[in-house]
């Protein structure tokens, strides 16, 4: 939006009442990192770098994000907070980084999710208009519990903000609470850090004394107060992370239908926040959609289907209780119900996967078909091939996986079992029953069963002997 404006995440904080060894900014909201969506919301500003103040579990937060972060997402500089000594203090460790600089500092805190772009270019626009110094985001909370206050005059003027555990009974009942999202003059706001003290239930420098500091050097301090109460929520409790999950779930199914998705049932469907959806996609209840899915327009995805990294075609059917992760399907194919393709699967276009047909590492080419009950692993399957029902690719032979190669056009007759490394060559029909253990010659047919002999009557000659045996 503006060369000069600096973009500050404090982020260092334990996280105490989430009782986890994950730094709590880790944590996942439908799909991704509660600190990513602090990111993205700040990232449309195009600020020349994001500055992510980081102390409890910097490590993981470094390694983690980055397979998180959007392509175009401005260069991160990371700040270690020693000791975490307060929100006061989180801002001055960026100290050294903002020398110097001129221009607007926006301020956010790590744990608020559910913010966007939207809402920050709003407090940009309100404070850019006011002339004010500094400006806090604030919000109406039916139930304020653990938020700072915000003290105001008679006028309506903000004065101070009081945390939870500092407000006296009075305090207690204001519903204005602070958002914990500040913009401000950056040069000021550095200047002022040091004036903040510790006396407080927590000994701890807390940012929002700001607002008090700056009044006491006649500087215009304003605030803005967001409608939408529930969008500034921080995350701090499980409880808090279970109903910003929600919110946020039902914020991309919402989207996703807007865009021309159908989602009959947004009660019992969840679709990950990375997860692309084309138009005239049909998803039927109970549906998990996650990680890096892409789904393309025309496809259906049936009654409780659990997709996860798969890259879907057009005018694909994914039938009911299907389980997919890690693999590329292309358009008009038909999976499922019950498939269950584990990584690394390529299905072409027109394919079909059947009920229980596992599939691993596999490639299965144009219009070919594995319709019942068949493990496919490691295997190169050309175009056009049947696979019959309970065929098994013997890949692996307890030490060692083997390549199972199958060309195009082959026939394999139900029950055959193929010991890899094999090669069928094209065309060649395998009789049901066989057990594979040799490449087949393009054209030939396969068979390893033994011939077949009919005794005549046996049957019931046998039939009549055990009923007389069971009589006595
Ligand atoms: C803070 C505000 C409170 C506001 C609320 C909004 C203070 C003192 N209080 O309270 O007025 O209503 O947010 O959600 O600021 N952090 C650091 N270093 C620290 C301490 C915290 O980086 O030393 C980070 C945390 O990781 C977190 C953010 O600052 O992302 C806010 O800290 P948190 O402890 O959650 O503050 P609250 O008690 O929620
Ligand atoms: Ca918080």
């Amino acid at each position: 939006m503006s060369k000069n404006l600096y973009t500050l995440i404090m982020a260092a904080g334990k996280g105490t009442r989430m009782k986890s060894a994950l730094p709590k900014v880790l944590h996942k909201v439908n799909g991704k990192p509660v600190i990513d969506y602090v990111i993205s919301a700040s990232s449309p500003f195009k600020p020349e770098f994001i500055t992510l103040i980081l102390g409890h579990g910097r490590e993981m937060v470094e390694k983690e994000l980055p397979s998180f972060l959007p392509a175009d997402s401005p260069k991160i500089s990371f700040v270690t907070q020693a000791e975490q000594r307060g929100t006061g203090d989180a801002v001055a460790s960026a100290a050294d980084i903002f020398k110097g600089k001129k221009g607007d500092l926006l301020i956010l805190s790590g744990d608020t999710p559910l913010l966007t772009a939207e809402i920050l270019r709003e407090f940009y626009k309100d404070y850019k208009n006011s002339g004010n110094e500094l400006s806090v985001f604030t919000m109406e909370l039916d139930d304020p519990t653990g938020y700072g206050r915000i003290v105001t005059d008679n006028d309506g003027h903000i004065t101070a903000i009081v945390e939870h555990r500092d407000a006296d009974s009075e305090t207690l009942k204001i519903k204005e609470v602070n958002a914990g999202i500040y913009i401000g003059d950056v040069q000021k706001i550095f200047s002022f850090l040091d004036k903040l003290g510790t006396d407080n239930d927590q000994g701890e420098y807390y940012l929002p004394d700001l607002v008090k500091v700056f009044i006491e050097e006649n500087l215009p301090v304003g605030r803005f107060i967001w409608p939408h109460s529930s969008d500034l929520m921080g995350i701090n409790t499980r409880k808090e992370l279970a109903m910003a999950d929600k919110y946020l779930r039902m914020r991309k199914l919402d989207a996703l239908m807007d865009s021309g998705v159908t989602i009959y049932d947004p009660d019992t469907t969840y679709i990950e926040e990375q997860v692309m959806i084309e138009p005239d996609v049909t998803i039927f209840p109970g549906a998990v959609i996650t990680g890096k899915t892409e789904i393309g327009s025309g496809t259906v995805i049936q009654h409780y289907c659990k997709i996860h990294n798969v890259k879907i075609g057009n005018n694909t059917v994914i039938n009911s209780f299907s389980h997919l992760e890690d693999s590329i399907i292309g358009d008009e194919c038909a999976i499922g119900p019950y498939a269950r393709l584990r990584p690394g699967n390529k299905l072409a276009n027109k394919v079909k996967i059947g009920n229980f047909v596992e599939a691993k590492k596999t490639e299965i080419g144009n219009g070919s078909k594995a319709s019942h009950l068949t493990y496919l692993g490691d295997a190169i399957i050309g175009e056009g091939v049947n696979i019959g029902a309970g065929t098994i690719t013997c890949n692996y032979d307890g030490w060692l996986k083997h390549k199972t190669v199958i060309e195009d056009g082959v026939f394999v007759g139900s029950n055959t079992e193929i010991v890899a490394p094999a090669v069928i060559g094209k065309g060649a029909v395998i009789g049901a029953g066989t057990t594979v253990t040799d490449d087949v010659p393009q054209d030939a047919l396969a068979v390893s069963r033994v011939d077949q002999k009919n005794i005549d009557g046996w049957a019931a000659k046998k039939r009549k002997k055990m009923n007389e045996q069971v009589k006595k």
